[in-house]
């Protein structure tokens, strides 16, 4: 039989997209078919360099090839990404937009969106961070830039900061502590959109928020300046955590919004003793996040537990996902593929979230 491109693609007809929940072939993701003699080549755009089931879509791929077409075959799977996007005309290079969001205070946003955003730019995505924390900064502490001013290019933008693959941009950078602490709100909302509008972030895959506790000007400003793909709302185990993480959310689902809720990460979830590593103690109460997740009618994508590690490598300025290799960048890094998984599931699936227009009453 001679073994053309045609009999490939309906062999990869048999894949299907895990999440997607269609065939390889119907959603355009098979590229590149080569054949030459019995080596049958061919490239897997994924939706995302951070999936987490690329290892087994292209065991599926090589399984389909040899098992409908010829055992004979030898056949070498090439897997790329092209980050999906909803439709975005105001920032048409930043495909996806997240705002890393809780109404309560300390609860680890910045840490988590800090890490986050590390994990998912090792994984070959363009990350960019931006820290809407107008009153409290943390990403120059967190990425150890601080003190530092950016530069402008020659089209008058600020130069994002570079740190683990992942561009930064930080009010913090651009007026004291001191100085935001007198800001009203709309001075606020003004730097926001400048840091959001006069900085050249470039071509982005996600363009992460990392946003102050509760819900006010900043929270309104973002959702209509950009259209956002999605937030993601961190909590820890605590009753009065989850009700203040949820009074948070709850904004993002009001009608005139309508910000999808990608998932809730639970953080602080129990504490692992180094010196006796198979106890768990739940110091802060268990199923807080689930219970969060499920009010919210989304799911628990992510649990991180107490480490002094996690502490003491952001106050020396290197989110602990940089070492890619060690348990709890394990857990960010497992955290940042299910978050890449259902960015890709929201924007096949939903219609884009507009900006939203509220005026002030
Ligand atoms: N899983 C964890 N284990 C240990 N320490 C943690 C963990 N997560 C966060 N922390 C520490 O808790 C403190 C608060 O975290 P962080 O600043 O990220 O919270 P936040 O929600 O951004 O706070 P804010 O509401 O002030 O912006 C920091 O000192 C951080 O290092
Ligand atoms: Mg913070």
């Amino acid at each position: 039989m001679q073994v053309t491109k045609d009999i490939i693609l309906n062999a990869l007809r048999s894949v299907d997209d895990p999440d997607l929940k269609k065939d390889i072939v119907t959603l355009g993701m098979v590229k590149e078919i080569e054949i030459n003699g019995n080596l049958v080549s061919f490239t897997v755009v994924l939706t995302t360099p951070a999936c987490p089931m690329k290892e087994q879509i292209r065991k599926a791929c090589v399984n389909a090839v040899k098992l409908l077409v010829s055992q004979s075959l030898e056949v070498t799977v090439n897997m790329t990404a092209n980050v999906t996007s909803i439709e975005n005309k105001t920032i048409p290079e930043v495909r996806n937009i997240i705002a890393i969001s809780s109404g309560k205070g300390g609860v680890g946003k910045s840490t988590i969106a800090a890490n986050l955003a590390v994990a998912l730019a090792n994984t070959g995505a363009k990350v960019g961070l931006l820290d809407a924390d107008i009153y409290g900064p943390s990403l120059p502490i967190l990425f150890g830039f601080e003190g530092k001013k950016p530069y402008l290019n020659d089209a008058n933008k600020l130069i994002p900061f570079e740190q683990h693959g992942v561009k930064l941009m930080s009010i913090g950078t651009l007026v004291s502590p001191q100085q935001a602490i007198v800001w009203r709100g709309p001075m606020a909302s003004k730097a926001l959109r400048q840091l959001i509008f006069d900085s050249d972030w470039g071509e982005l895959d996600y363009l992460l928020i990392d946003m102050p506790p509760g819900t006010g000007d900043i929270h309104l400003t973002l959702v209509q300046s950009l259209p956002v793909t999605g937030a993601v709302v961190i909590t820890t185990p605590q009753k009065l955590a989850v009700a203040d993480a949820r009074k948070g959310a709850e904004m993002f689902r009001w009608d005139q919004i309508n910000v999808p809720i990608l998932g809730v990460i639970e953080n602080m979830a129990y504490f692992i003793p180094d010196e006796a590593p198979e106890k768990k103690y739940y110091i802060f109460g268990e199923n807080g996040g689930k219970s969060l997740a499920e009010a919210l009618e989304t799911e628990l994508i992510g649990q991180i537990p107490i480490r002094q590690g996690i502490a003491e490598n952001s106050d020396f300025g290197t989110p602990i996902a940089v070492y890619k290799s060690g348990d709890i960048a394990k857990v960010y890094h497992e955290i940042a593929g299910t978050l890449a998984q259902k960015i890709a599931i929201r924007n096949a699936s939903v219609s884009p979230t507009l900006k939203v227009e509220i005026r002030n009453q």
